[in-house]
C-alpha cells in the first residue's frame, strides 16, 4: 500500500507556557514528536512529512536526527490545521493514502494505527474518534439520523446542544491524497478562531457523498493530545505504568510500579527485583536474579546475573558482570567495567576503570583511568591521582595486589602482582611485585614531651 504520513507539529503550544516548542517537551525522556515519528516509521510508509513552524530551529535540530526517514516542511504562519496539511500534500501522489498524525499525541500505537488503516475503506475518509467524559476543548463528532458522521464542530463554534456530544475528534485522519487536494483549497477562515480548519473537510465530503467512517477507540490515553503540563504528567504516568506492568508480566518484581521510571529501552530478565524510585535511562540490560536497591539511577548499562546494586547508586555507561556488589552510595562513571564478583562499596567513584574478577574497593575511593587485575584489595581512602591539571594518566594494579588504606597512586604508575602497599603511602613510581612498598615518614615518639599548660 502506498502510505504517506503527515505529522502536524507547527502549532504554538501556548498552554505549555514554555520557551521550548510543545512537541519537544519530553515524555519518558524522549521528545513528544520523536515518539510520533518512531511510531509512524513502524508502519513502513512511503514517506513521513513533519510540518514544523513554531520554534523552528530547535524542531529542525530534532528532525535532523531523523533525516533519513523524515521530510521537514515549513509552515511559516500557523493558519490552522487545514493550512498545515496543505503545505505537505502537493508532493504526494493522488492515489496514495495519507495518514495525518499530531506531534502532540505521543502515545498513539502501531496496533491502533494498523487497525485504523485496515478498517478504513480505500475511498473513504477515516476519522479516529474517542468518547470522553469531559470532551471540553475538542472538536465534536456530529452524526446524522443514520449515525453517519456528517461533520466535525470545533468547541468554539459549537452550539449548546453540540457541546453535549462526548464523541470527539482525535485529529487523526486517513484518506486518499486527492480528497485533501480537492477540499483543502476550498476551506475558509470564517469561524470562531479565524483559522483554516482541517476538520471542515468532513462536512464538505459528506455533502459530496464521499463516505466518512469513524473508528471509535477505547484506548483513551493513546489518542489524547498534550496541551499543558498537567496533561503531560498524566500521560507520563500512564506510559510508565504500562511499561512497569509489562515488566511485571515478564517476571520482574517491582516494589512499587508507581515509583519506577524507564526513559529508554530496557531488557530485564525474570526474577530481577527493583526497589522504589529507580530510574533506568537509555539502553539498560539486567540479567536474572539481580537486585536494584532504592533510589538508583542507571543509564546505558549492562548488568549481569545475580548482581546486587545497593541503595543510592548512580551508574552510567558501565558493564557490571555476574555476582558483583555495588554500593550503597557508589558512583560508577562511563567506561567502567566490573568483572565477575567485583565489589565497589560506599562512597567509591569509579571512572573509565576496569576492576578485575573478585577485586574489591569497598570504601571511600576514587579510581580513574585504572586497570585492576583479579583478587586485588583496594583499601579505604585510596585515590588514583590520574590528572596533573592538564593530562590524564593510567594506573595499573596487577593481580593479587593489596593497597593499604589512604594511599595516593600518582599516575602513570604500575603496582606489580601481589605487591603490598603500606597504608598512607603516596607512590610516585612503580611498586614491584611480591614486595611491601611504602612511603611514609617514620613514626617517632617524643618521650619527655608534655602538653602545653594554660598560661595564668
Ligand atoms: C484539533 C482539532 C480538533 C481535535 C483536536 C484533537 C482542528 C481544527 N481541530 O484542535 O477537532 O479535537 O485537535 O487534539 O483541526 N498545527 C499546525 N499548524 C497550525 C495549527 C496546528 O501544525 O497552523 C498542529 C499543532 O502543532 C498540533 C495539531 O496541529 O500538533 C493540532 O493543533 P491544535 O491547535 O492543538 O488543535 P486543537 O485546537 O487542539
Ligand atoms: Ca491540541
Amino acid at each position: 500500500m502506498n502510505l504517506h504520513i503527515i505529522i502536524l507539529a507547527a502549532g504554538k503550544g501556548t498552554r505549555m507556557r514554555s520557551q521550548l516548542p510543545k512537541v519537544l517537551h519530553q515524555l519518558a525522556g524522549k521528545p513528544l514528536l520523536a515518539h510520533v515519528i518512531e511510531t509512524a516509521a513502524t508502519l513502513n510508509p512511503h514517506s513521513i512529512s513533519v510540518v514544523y513552524g513554531d520554534g523552528k530551529a530547535k524542531v529542525l535540530e530534532l528532525l535532523h536526527h531523523y533525516s533519513s526517514t523524515v521530510t521537514a516542511i515549513e509552515q511559516a504562519e500557523q493558519l490552522g490545521t487545514g493550512h498545515a496539511v496543505m503545505q505537505a500534500i502537493p508532493t504526494i501522489p493522488n492515489d496514495a493514502r495519507v495518514l495525518i498524525l499530531y506531534g502532540d499525541v505521543p502515545l498513539i500505537s502501531t496496533q491502533l494505527l494498523q487497525e485504523f488503516i485496515l478498517t478504513t475503506p480505500p475511498f473513504a475518509l477515516g476519522v479516529l474518534t474517542v468518547e470522553l467524559d469531559n470532551p471540553s476543548g475538542f472538536g465534536r463528532i456530529i452524526r446524522d439520523q443514520n449515525y453517519q458522521v456528517c461533520a466535525i464542530c470545533e468547541q468554539k463554534d459549537a452550539t449548546a446542544e453540540q457541546l453535549k456530544i462526548k464523541e470527539i475528534n482525535t485529529g487523526i485522519l486517513l484518506g486518499r491524497a486527492e480528497l485533501f487536494k480537492k477540499q483543502l483549497p476550498r476551506l475558509s477562515k470564517k469561524n470562531a478562531q479565524n483559522e483554516y480548519y482541517l476538520t471542515d473537510i468532513i462536512g464538505m465530503l459528506h455533502a459530496e457523498h464521499v463516505p466518512v467512517q469513524a473508528l471509535l477507540t477505547k484506548n483513551n490515553e493513546e489518542v489524547l493530545g498534550i496541551n499543558d503540563r498537567a496533561q503531560l504528567a498524566h500521560l507520563e504516568r500512564h506510559y510508565q505504568l504500562q511499561q512497569a506492568r509489562q515488566l511485571m508480566l515478564n517476571g520482574v518484581t517491582l516494589a512499587d510500579p508507581a515509583r519506577f521510571d524507564i526513559r529508554g529501552k530496557v531488557n530485564i530478565a525474570s526474577d530481577v527485583f527493583i526497589d522504589i524510585n529507580v530510574i533506568l535511562e537509555g539502553k539498560v540490560t539486567i540479567e536474572s536474579h539481580s537486585t536494584i536497591g532504592q533510589n538508583c539511577s542507571i543509564k546505558n548499562c549492562s548488568i549481569g546475573k545475580n548482581v546486587t546494586i545497593r541503595a543510592n547508586c548512580v551508574i552510567e555507561e558501565a558493564t557490571i558482570e555476574d555476582n558483583c556488589i555495588v554500593g550503597p552510595f557508589a558512583r560508577v562513571r562511563p567506561g567502567s567495567q566490573l568483572a565477575e564478583g567485583a565489589h565497589v562499596g560506599n562512597f567509591v567513584e569509579v571512572k573509565n576503570t576496569v576492576i578485575g574478577p573478585h577485586s574489591k574497593a569497598n570504601h571511600l575511593t576514587y579510581l580513574g583511568d585504572t586497570v585492576i587485575g583479579k583478587n586485588v584489595n583496594v583499601g579505604a581512602g585510596t585515590i588514583t591521582c590520574n590528572y596533573d591539571g592538564v593530562n590524564k594518566y593510567q594506573t595499573i594494579i596487577k593481580d593479587g595486589a593489596f593497597i593499604g588504606s589512604n594511599t595516593a597512586l600518582v599516575a602513570p604508575i604500575t603496582v606489580g602482582a601481589n605487591a603490598t602497599i603500606g597504608a598512607g603511602s603516596t607512590l610516585v613510581s612503580n611498586a614491584p611485585e611480591n614486595k611491601l612498598t611504602l612511603c611514609r615518614a617514620q613514626q617517632v615518639t617524643i618521650e619527655d614531651w608534655e602538653r602545653p599548660k594554660k598560661k595564668s
